[in-house]
């Protein structure tokens, strides 16, 4: 069972007026500066350590969009979304940090390129 972070219960807390202001954000992001995509796949032991949910609310606390979900090869994958430095930041998290007992042994980043406009309005955990 997964601890739920604080900053977790807090956006479950205030989740209408905290979407509401994440989409005026993103709104104001995507004028203001060069938005970046990329994916990722973290190899490792990421799985059944609560890698996604710190990987969902780290990403929040970022403010970067996109989505995260384990793969049958016992790795995590998805994509990253927003703002160049705070997709660099998730970048640093993914590949240094991760959950508390997860153990990262190396993270792929690919298909990392300039987008003009956000794909997703939040960062989600896809089963
Ligand atoms: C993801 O990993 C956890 C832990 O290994 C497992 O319990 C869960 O079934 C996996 N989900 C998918 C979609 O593979
Ligand atoms: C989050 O994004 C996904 C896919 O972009 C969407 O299906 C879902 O409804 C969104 N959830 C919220 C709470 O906005």
């Amino acid at each position: 069972m997964c601890p739920l972070p604080l900053a977790a219960a807090a956006v479950a807390a205030a989740q209408t007026p905290l979407r509401l202001l994440n989409r005026g954000l993103a709104a104001t992001m995507s004028t203001a500066r060069p938005l970046k995509s990329v994916d990722y796949e973290v190899f490792g032991n990421v799985q059944g350590v609560c890698f996604r949910m710190y990987t969902e609310d780290e990403a929040r606390k970022i403010g970067v969009v996109g989505w995260v979900k384990n793969t049958s090869r016992g790795t995590v994958t998805g994509q990253v979304q927003g703002p160049e430095e705070k997709v660099n930041s998730m970048k640093s998290w993914l590949s240094k940090v991760g959950s508390p007992s997860s153990r990262i042994d190396r993270t792929d980043f690919s298909n990392e390129k300039t987008i003009s406009k956000l794909e997703y309005t939040n960062f989600s955990v896809r089963y």
